[in-house]
Formats: C-alpha cells, sequence, structure tokens
C-alpha cells in the first residue's frame, strides 16, 4: 500500500517487510507514485485518449517523447512497426522523419480496417508510409518488407502487435536480423507482466509478454543486448522511465 502524505512530503509504502519512508524529491518516491499512476492509467485506459496530427495513437505520452530521443539519436532510413492499429502512432514516426528530413515508415497489420486506411492514405504523412496487410509472422510478409530495405540502409523495428511471448519471439526472430548495429528493436507493452490482476488482463500475462519475450531473445542472441536508452539531456534525479515499455529495448551491438 502506497500513502502520499504531501504536507510532510514524504511517501509512505508498506509492504511485507514493513514500512518504508521516502522523501518526494527521492528517484525512490517517483518511482513508487509513477508505479502506482501506471496502474491506475491501466484501469482508467488513459493510453486510450491521445491522437497524433488527428489520428488515435495508443501510447503513452512519455513513451513517445522517449522513442523520438532515440529516434532523433539513431536517424533510420526506415522504421518498420507490427500493429497499426488507427496509425498514431506511424503518423508520429513519419511526422519525425518528415521534420528531420529523411526517412520513412513501413506499418504492419492484420487487418487495416477500411476506415483507418483511408484515413492514414489521406493524411499529409502519407508519403513517407507504406502498409502492408498480413500477419506480421506470415512469411511472405516477413518477405515483402525485408526487400522494402535497400543495402545500408538504417532500420529500426517497433513491435506493437499480438503481444503473447510466442508473436513477439516469433517477430523478434523475423524482424531481428533487419536492425542495423547501434539501432533497436523494442518490444512494447510489457506492462501487460506488471499489471497482472488489472480488469482486462489475464493470470498468464505474468510469463506471457513482451518483456519476457525480449528477455529469452536477448539471452539467444548476444548480437543484441537488453538496454534502456539513456536519457540525452537530464538536469532532475529521475533516470528511468515511465513507462508501458520496460525493459523492452533490445540494442544491436
Ligand atoms: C496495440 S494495437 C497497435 C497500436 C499502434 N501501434 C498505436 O500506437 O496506435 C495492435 C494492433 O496489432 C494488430 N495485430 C494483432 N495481431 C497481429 C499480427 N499477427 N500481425 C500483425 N498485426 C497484428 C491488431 O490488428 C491491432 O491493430
Amino acid at each position: 500500500m502506497l500513502k502520499i502524505d504531501e504536507v510532510r512530503g514524504v511517501v509512505i509504502a508498506e509492504g511485507p517487510e514493513g514500512e518504508t519512508v521516502h522523501r518526494l524529491d527521492s528517484p525512490e518516491a517517483f518511482s513508487l507514485v509513477s508505479k502506482a499512476w501506471v496502474r491506475c492509467g491501466w484501469d482508467t485506459k488513459y493510453v486510450y485518449s491521445f491522437s497524433w496530427m488527428g489520428r488515435p495513437v495508443i501510447q503513452l505520452p512519455e513513451d513517445m517523447l522517449r522513442i523520438q530521443e532515440v529516434i532523433y539519436r539513431v536517424k533510420p532510413d526506415v522504421i518498420i512497426e507490427t500493429g497499426v492499429a488507427h496509425g498514431g502512432s506511424l503518423i508520429f514516426y513519419a511526422s519525425l522523419f518528415k521534420a528531420m528530413g529523411k526517412g520513412r515508415v513501413i506499418g504492419i497489420d492484420i487487418e487495416i480496417r477500411p476506415h483507418n486506411r483511408s484515413a492514414i492514405e489521406a493524411h499529409e504523412m502519407k508519403p513517407l508510409i507504406t502498409l502492408v496487410e498480413g500477419s506480421s509472422v506470415a512469411p511472405e510478409v516477413v518477405g515483402a518488407v525485408g526487400a522494402m530495405v535497400a543495402p545500408g540502409e538504417t532500420v529500426l523495428v517497433l513491435l506493437d502487435s499480438n503481444h503473447t511471448k510466442a508473436h513477439v519471439l516469433a517477430e523478434l526472430e523475423a524482424y531481428g536480423p533487419l536492425v542495423t548495429p547501434g539501432s533497436y528493436i523494442v518490444a512494447t507493452d510489457g506492462i501487460m507482466k506488471e499489471v497482472v490482476g488489472a480488469p482486462r488482463t489475464a493470470p498468464d500475462w505474468d510469463w506471457n509478454n513482451p518483456l519476457d519475450a525480449a528477455a529469452e531473445f536477448a539471452a539467444n542472441h548476444p548480437e543484441f543486448s537488453l538496454e534502456e536508452p539513456e536519457f540525452p539531456f537530464n538536469e532532475g534525479v529521475v533516470t528511468e522511465r515511465v513507462t508501458y515499455w520496460p525493459r523492452g529495448f533490445l540494442r544491436r551491438k
């Protein structure tokens, strides 16, 4: 249990081993309060309340800001994203590329609904976006997407489709080889592991999640390391992201 005492300026956490008290200006307090905030955001479906340039984007805004930091640093030629939904995240990456003057986006989804496809195709960012319809792990889809990447291009991959461990592992195997050294493949939504027991969760999310897939992939692929990208700017004391994507960044060495 967590208590926030703003008058005393402390956070009090009660656990099996007793009570710990943390000052509000400590990273420990920030972490505890953030954990509770993320859980409350899960229960209230807060991530389903954002859009980017007119299209719904199902992400925590901090994850978008943080991936922007990585994209600006890596400067990929191509972002491949599995899981398009309404297209908001594709539009977001494309808009960064438009501002950067380089880069394009390939979005893969097992079902691109007609109204979503029309809205993406009518969007200002469409010239930078290629849509591929089909399962992200179907060999013909993996082959077609691979053929869209030219030799020497820098590639970053974001996995945001079916979040079972087996599916994410299959995606990591399929798209990992396309990732260029210094760039990343990101298994998003590892938050599933941390919200077991909350509404709209399943008990097997404890192991059946993207975070466990990323850990297993890293253990079997020494060419990748699980690495949290550093904040390029930080004058505060917090060094960990508030995120739906915990321990999901695999960096190609
Ligand atoms: C969480 S949504 C994607 C959200 C989107 N990236 C965003 O940020 O707004 C997940 C999407 O994955 C798609 N999906 C589910 N299974 C898939 C599969 N096997 N291959 C490709 N896409 C899949 C669903 O159709 C759904 O549109």
